[in-house]
């Protein structure tokens, strides 16, 4: 099925019946205790609870540009891997645009002078290429940590982000977090997950995958902790506008 022909599908439709043997259960599974060090680190608790200050909000949308710049392009060199074609959904999911346009509005034209690659951001992306162009059979697991997860907390943290930074409504700075193809999240996610398991794998595959996937979450982690470390020595007033709780995260991040 086409990815708009899924899209028209309600959203609350359960008709996707998973095993758990399928490479979705497997990643979910095996990342659940990654997932959770990400979630519950200082950087991501304080951004949740609204208190982000600019200049490292400025920091981590570089780091994505950097982040995604290295994944599309190994994207798009692998698109008609066997492993990689029936996940191929770039005008749905590539983000290297918004991120581009979000700089550009919070460094200004003059944006990529002002930007560089942080030392966390650069092995994490150092390792994008080498499966990219080595172990391609491992990319899926780097799409799937992204872009799943862009399409689930991810859209949290754009509404604090706007409320906390006062960004203003239209979007500006937080495109990377508005896919503009995808109306219905979840169903998107339902898709995504149904395609990724139509990929021929057998059991030492999917633990590799699983293994990629935790490096990936690593990766992520230590960007973020990199700027927590950063966000020490800048000083800016921030604001209490965040979610109360963990676990009260609304309704449209469900599977
Ligand atoms: C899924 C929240 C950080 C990757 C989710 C879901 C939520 C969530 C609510 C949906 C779970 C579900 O559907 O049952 C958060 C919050 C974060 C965070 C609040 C902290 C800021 C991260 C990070 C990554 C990530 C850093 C990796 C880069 C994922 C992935 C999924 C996911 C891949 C999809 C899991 C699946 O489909 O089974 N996240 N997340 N998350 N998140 Fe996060």
């Amino acid at each position: 099925m086409a990815a708009d022909e899924i899209l028209k599908h309600d959203d609350d439709d359960n008709s996707e019946f998973l095993r758990p043997d399928d490479l979705s259960e497997y990643l979910t599974e095996g990342t659940k205790e990654a997932h959770d060090r990400a979630e519950n680190s200082p950087f991501a608790k304080d951004f949740l609870r609204g208190r982000i200050k600019r200049e490292l909000f400025k920091l981590g949308t570089a780091a994505l540009f950097y982040v995604y710049s290295a994944l599309e392009e190994e994207i798009e060199r692998n698109k008609d891997h066997p492993m990689f074609a029936p996940v191929y959904f770039p005008s749905e999911l590539h983000r290297r645009e918004a991120l581009a346009k979000d700089l550009e509005y919070l460094y200004g034209s003059d944006w990529k002078n002002q930007i560089s690659c942080s030392a966390a951001t650069r092995s994490y992306v150092e390792r994008i290429y080498h499966v990219g162009q080595h172990e391609p059979d491992l990319l899926v697991a780097h799409s799937w940590t992204r872009y799943m997860g862009d399409l689930s907390g991810g859209q949290i943290l754009k509404k604090v982000a706007q409320r906390a930074l006062k960004l203003p409504p239209t979007g500006e700075g937080v495109h990377f977090y508005h896919f503009e193809a995808i109306h219905k999240h979840a169903a998107f996610k339902r898709f995504y997950r149904s395609r990724m398991n139509e990929l021929e794998v057998d059991t030492e595959m999917k633990e590799r995958l699983v293994a990629e996937a935790n490096l990936a979450f690593k990766f992520n982690l230590e960007v973020f902790e990199e700027l927590q470390e950063i966000g020490k020595g800048v000083k800016e007033e921030v604001q209490d506008v965040g979610f109360p709780a963990h676990g009260d995260m609304g309704g449209d991040i469900s599977k």
